[in-house]
């Protein structure tokens, strides 16, 4: 097995794959304004598993393209979605967020928690108006700084980690000059990233191992997810994702 397929095994039969919450989503959805009783065309990228696309099916008319690169999540939320009767409303499609096979114009709402940072956001922002209607909305959650300045030892780790972690007033302005108005913003609470995403995880490390032997390779996923903890236990104060709910001009 690679890192990359440990990481995905790491992450699977869990409710998310990032941090975040079903209040979140709710939140986030909460901003949103649009004419009652109107079917929606909706995509959620960079789904996993699907937690926020079931939220996101239960909550809105419509019909949601839920796409990730990795089939194992869409597996798992195939077979949720059709537990939950749901599977009529959700259609998963296994493609790169860099390269979706859809028109100008398309879609209403385009929903993203925790993965436009796989293409960066601001590319991210711009590659995916396209898809939208005039007036269509974006909602995604990208890692912010919380506060002007902070500790070198966590800048330092998260610019090297990804060099776009910026604060709010910074990814509004690139919104802003990108075609898009704000319409909502707010921050994911220190549960959404303990309890929803680590705590659960942490369960899962024993298990993780056995199942994979012990090896060297998979000590050092489990290794860099508890680093990744416990940065956050110091510098919690500093950084979260924030949600960006934002309306393409017309
Ligand atoms: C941090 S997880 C977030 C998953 C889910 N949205 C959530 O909040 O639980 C990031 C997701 O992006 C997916 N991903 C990574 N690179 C991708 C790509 N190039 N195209 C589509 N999905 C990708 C991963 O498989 C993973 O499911």
């Amino acid at each position: 097995m690679t890192e990359l397929d440990l990481i995905i095994d790491l992450h699977r039969n869990s409710e998310k794959q990032g941090p975040g919450s079903e209040s979140d989503t709710l939140k986030a959805l909460g901003f949103l304004e649009f004419p009652a009783n109107k079917e929606l065309k909706i995509i959620d990228i960079g789904c996993g598993s699907g937690g926020q696309t079931i939220t996101l099916a239960e909550n809105l008319n419509g019909q949601i393209t839920a796409v990730d690169l990795f089939p194992e999540f869409l597996t798992e939320l195939n077979e949720k979605s059709q537990k939950l009767g749901l599977i009529k409303k959700i259609r998963t499609l296994e493609k790169s967020m860099d390269e979706l096979p859809f028109r100008k114009g398309e879609f209403d709402l385009i929903w993203s928690e925790g993965a436009i940072y796989n293409i960066g956001f601001e590319n991210g922002i711009k590659k995916w108006k396209d898809y939208l209607k005039e007036g269509g909305y974006l909602a995604v959650s990208e890692i912010t700084w919380i506060t002007s300045s902070r500790p070198k030892e966590i800048e330092e780790f998260w610019n090297e980690e990804y060099s776009e972690i910026d604060t709010a007033a910074n990814k509004i302005k690139q919104l802003e000059n990108n075609g898009y108005s704000l319409v909502g913003y707010f921050y994911l609470c220190q549960d959404s990233w303990i309890e929803n995403y680590y705590k659960p995880m942490q369960v899962r490390f024993e298990t993780f191992l056995h199942r994979n032997d012990y090896s060297e390779l998979a000590r050092k996923v489990i290794s860099d997810n508890q680093f990744e903890i416990e940065l956050y236990q110091k510098f919690k104060d500093y950084y979260s994702y924030g949600f960006y709910i934002a309306r393409k001009n017309k």
